[in-house]
């Protein structure tokens, strides 16, 4: 079945957020001892690969996202020597490896940037965004941090300003200079050598800006809830010259065998099919976060799947992406009675799903207490951090019941705190119960992962007549698999006779029916998804 597919395009990529997933040295904060001691979970779960958010050296400004040193390991994580362990243990089970590569910014303590910063004349001046104060005194533009206030912060000593569109302890390097984009790709070189399988690359689509920094224009439709969005970003975002960086990426990864590169990019169909490349010489995966961003209506998500299968190039793998360490849980968004067919969406679309730890076990946004808020977002902005704070879904994983849920030994204080509702919602708990979520998530895994239809197969939307209903069919060679979701609670029959005369179920998100089913006159029950074979 993997015969012309790479494992990229037929395995599902499970999101570690490492300060979240095992802590194994008790100072409260995940590491990767702790990963490798649960790496025999990760592979039941029917993963092919693990993408592992940032474990670089850094002052933590914004978790990681901040790099002080792009070829070394935190301490806090560990060392390179627990990495190289760790990733000769993933590889012996069979899965691949990500990592987070982080190429826009830099830490303000990155030996670049301090030598950047010493002054106008030193020879890495130009490898960040520095300009010169308005005439008033002021920034040089009005672009906008992501994350509250100008994207610009003066610098006394130098009397310049420089970019940075997250925290200020975030400078943005600048890849009009060819220098930059060269030691970056040394860089990546470090890990690739290392045997890493892949990167996924954090904000690719705002790695150049516009050469003159012009100001960025007021949108019309903002709905004055987040003030970054005040402004159309055409001038920070998706500029034409940034596939030309991305293609110097993807050519180092072309030395190499069987490596990949998912992008990070927050665009609409139109703009992110190009990152695909003109050759397909780009990133092999563009995220696509549509199922995070719509609402959470049948019909709507009918139409967003038919339209991205539409819109992708001829030869361009699709993917699907429920949630990560940005977005709110899932569970959380579209309603624990929705939270099955969610995932029941994800492992049956055509392209390669990432998961986000957790939301195997159904994990909900974690109310945090003001005193524990701790993300940048939501720090500096107050009165909107229920909206874009992002600790919510950070919070640690659910092993078991004790104190702690496993996460750390009981007595220690984890980074942040535990869901209330740990002790029945944990690995432990709901690996002994079949019809838990954690159950039907391998069940629906491992139904992926032995499909030819639900990996590699076309897609085709069924029409119900039923607003509620989205439905569709997978098919590769003689293998024909139904999906039938119902996004509401309430139950409805429909004749899908056209289909054929029946339909064994092969999985529900009750986990309770066998048996063959008459497809004209087909009982779908309120919450319910069901898989069946034609
Ligand atoms: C990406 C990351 C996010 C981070 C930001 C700045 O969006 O996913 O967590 O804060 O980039 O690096
Ligand atoms: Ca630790």
């Amino acid at each position: 079945m993997n015969g012309n597919f790479h494992w990229w395009q037929t395995g599902i990529i499970y999101q570690i957020y490492p300060r979240s997933f095992q802590d194994s040295n008790g100072d409260g904060i995940g590491d990767l001892p702790g990963i490798r001691q649960r790496l025999k979970y990760v592979q039941s779960l029917n993963v092919g690969a693990v993408w592992l958010s940032p474990i670089y050296p850094s002052p933590m400004h914004d978790f990681g996202y901040d790099v002080a040193d792009y070829t070394d390991i935190h301490p806090m994580f560990g060392t390179l020597a627990d990495f190289d362990a760790l990733l000769a243990d993933v590889h012996a089970r069979g899965m691949k490896l990500i990592l987070d590569l982080v190429p826009n910014h830099t830490s303000n303590e990155h030996p670049w940037f301090r030598e950047s910063r010493s002054s106008r004349a030193n020879p890495k001046r130009d490898w960040y965004i520095w300009r010169d104060p308005a005439p008033d005194g002021g920034p040089p533009n009005n672009w906008t941090s992501f994350f509250g206030g100008p994207a610009w912060t003066l610098d006394e000593q130098t009397g310049q300003y420089y970019l940075h569109q997250f925290v200020t302890q975030q400078p943005e390097l600048n890849y009009r200079n060819p220098a930059v984009l060269e030691a970056m790709l040394g860089e990546m070189r470090f890990w690739l050598e290392r045997g890493v399988d892949g990167f996924r690359v954090d904000v690719i689509w705002l790695m150049i800006k516009d050469a003159e920094l012009r100001d960025e224009p007021v949108d019309p439709n903002w709905d004055g809830v987040n003030p970054h969005f005040r402004l159309q970003h055409i001038y920070t975002q998706d500029q034409p010259e940034v596939h030309d960086v991305i293609r110097r990426m993807r050519a180092l990864l072309d030395e190499y065998d069987d490596r990949m590169m998912v992008g990070e990019i927050y665009l609409h169909n139109e703009q992110l099919m190009t990152y695909y490349g003109a050759d397909f010489d780009e990133v092999h995966l563009p995220f696509n976060f549509q199922l995070i961003l719509a609402p959470w209506e049948a019909q709507t998500v009918r139409r967003l799947v038919d339209q991205y299968e539409a819109d992708l190039p001829a030869g361009g793998w699709p993917n699907w992406v429920l949630g990560n360490h940005d977005q709110h849980r899932v569970a959380t968004r579209v309603g624990a009675a929705q939270a099955r067919v969610a995932q029941m969406l994800l492992l049956t679309l055509r392209g390669t799903p990432t998961c986000y730890y957790g939301d195997e076990l159904g994990m909900e946004n974690v109310p945090i207490p003001p005193e524990f808020v701790q993300d940048p977002p939501a720090v500096n902005q107050p009165e909107i951090a229920h909206i874009v704070g992002r600790d919510p879904e950070r919070t640690p994983m659910q092993w078991d019941a004790s104190p702690n849920a496993g996460f750390a030994a009981p007595g220690v204080q984890p980074w942040l705190p535990l869901a209330l509702d740990y002790a029945q919602r944990n690995v432990a708990v709901e690996s002994g119960d079949p019809r838990s979520m954690l159950s039907f998530f391998r069940a629906l895994t491992a139904l992926r992962q032995s499909s030819a239809a639900l990996t590699v197969g076309d897609y085709a939307a069924v029409d119900t007549g039923v607003e509620n209903l989205f439905a569709y069919t997978r098919t590769h060679g003689d293998e024909r698999l139904l999906v039938v979701l119902n996004f509401a609670g309430s139950t409805h029959r429909i004749d899908l006779s056209a289909l054929g005369k029946e339909g064994e179920i092969v999985l529900s998100t009750g986990m309770e029916s066998t048996g063959k089913l008459r497809l004209r006159a087909l009982y779908v029950v309120g919450n319910e998804g069901i898989v069946l074979r034609l």
